[in-house]
């Protein structure tokens, strides 16, 4: 079938001989039609919709997305009809720890009655409890346990998910959560991209000699595990709970030395200025930042670091102090939202909640949450092909029941979507 500048199909098919005729038409497999276009393609600008926009791919990608009156003569063998539906890009998961073993509700009651999440960690509860129910299970186990977790975000048009690892803490449980997330993403037709968080916790094994276990983050996990190619980027954990900022600028530089980009959790119970050092290593983004002083602000600006924030973790341990957005605002840091989704301080599987968070925690405008899930999460995973829908990029798209970008971001709870592409299918 093939189309011509047109939604309805019956003058498509008379267009096409004309098309056909005139010139050949450009080869295409795939066309959306009588889409009410948000194509996020300038996270500065706040996107306007584009009604009865017409999308276009082959082999997945996009060749072309805009006004259907505008578009050349397109070959087709598929159309789908949008029928004036809102369609966005694909949504974008940049930070989760889907992928573990077991449960802390019951940590959960005990924050209840008072205790606090840093006691519990530091009491040998937290990520390391979730590190020996993770260390306890098969690579098939920890793919049961987090399927429905993933199934979640990808209900929700989720196309893209960053997965950590974490809760293993030693090359061999490392390497099965990474694996697992692999995994994951080819089962349920979602790009996974894996980020090596060895640096998250201490394992029992190593207590009282952090530095000891940086060495084995570093020489034994790393560099195999890279060359493994389970490794798209390296996180780790800068908190008084955590490393410090020479522990993990240690982690960094072995990142560098083998072409990883680097992330960061800090600044999330207090101040060490792990997300100015983190700058200093060209990092892709540092995450939480509810701690982050202007000095942090400024070292993220110059160095194009994405601000993660992640308003299901302030929310979950009833956090008080709000990350800076105004300064982030007025330096021009781009800001993503993700769900964080851990046991321990966000087990949460919603990234329309958390834009919903995002907009009414922090403050954030509904076109700053919804670049939060699209572009911005895009450049926080390094990656400029999805989370946008521009000629080049993948076709990854969510299709949904709601007539103003706003609704995406006021409901709690609903199921607005209605169908959701990924690359193409
Ligand atoms: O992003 N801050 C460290 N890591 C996770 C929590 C992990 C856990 O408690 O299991 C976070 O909040
Ligand atoms: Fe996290």
């Amino acid at each position: 079938m093939s189309i011509h500048n047109h939604q309805n199909e019956a003058i498509c098919f008379s267009n096409m001989a004309k098309g056909l005729a005139m010139s050949a038409a450009l080869p295409c497999d795939t066309v959306w039609t009588g889409a009410r276009l948000l194509p996020m393609t300038d996270r500065a600008q706040p996107d306007t919709v584009i009604d009865n926009a017409l999308i276009a791919a082959v082999d997945g990608r996009i060749v072309y997305a805009g006004p259907a009156a505008a578009a050349p003569a397109y070959d087709a063998q598929r159309v789908i009809a949008c029928g004036g539906r809102l369609v966005t890009p694909g949504l974008i998961d940049c930070h989760t720890h889907l992928v573990y073993g077991g449960s802390r509700a019951g940590e959960f009651e005990a924050r209840l009655a008072g205790a606090s999440y840093e006691a519990i960690a530091r009491a040998g509860g937290g990520i390391v409890s979730t590190m020996r129910a993770t260390r306890a299970a098969t690579e098939a186990e920890l793919i049961a346990a987090s399927a429905p977790r993933l199934a979640e975000l990808v209900a929700e048009g989720v196309t893209t998910v960053e997965i950590k690892s974490g809760y293993g803490l030693e090359l061999a449980s490392e390497r099965t959560m990474l694996r697992a997330a692999r995994a994951l993403g080819e089962a349920q037709h979602v790009a996974v991209s894996t980020t090596f968080l060895g640096a998250h916790a201490l394992p029992p094994e190593f207590s009282d000699n952090a530095d000891g276990y940086i060495d084995a983050v570093v020489d034994g996990m790393l560099p195999v595990l890279a060359a493994e190619g389970l490794v798209d980027a390296v996180d780790a954990f800068c908190e008084g709970i955590g490393f410090s900022v020479a522990q993990v600028e240690r982690v960094f530089a072995a990142a560098r030395a083998l072409g990883i980009p680097v992330k960061v959790h800090a600044e999330q119970l207090s101040n060490l200025h792990g997300a100015a050092l983190a700058a200093r290593y060209g990092a892709l983004s540092a995450d939480h930042l509810e701690h982050l002083d202007g000095a942090g602000i400024g070292a993220m600006a110059a160095a194009g670091t994405v601000a993660t924030l992640l308003p299901g973790a302030y929310y979950f341990t009833r956090e008080t102090v709000l990350p800076p957005i105004d300064g982030l605002r007025a330096a021009g840091v781009p800001i993503a939202l993700a769900t964080d989704c851990n046991p321990g301080t966000s087990p949460m599987t919603s990234l329309l909640l958390t834009m919903n968070m995002g907009a009414t925690l922090f403050r954030m405008t509904v076109a700053e949450c919804l670049a939060a899930v699209t572009i911005n999460a895009a450049r926080a995973l390094g990656r400029e092909d999805i989370g946008t829908v521009a000629r080049g990029a993948w076709a990854d798209l969510a299709i949904w029941n709601v007539d103003q970008p706003a609704e995406l971001v006021y409901r709690i709870g609903g199921r607005p979507l209605h169908a959701r592409y990924w690359r193409g299918h």
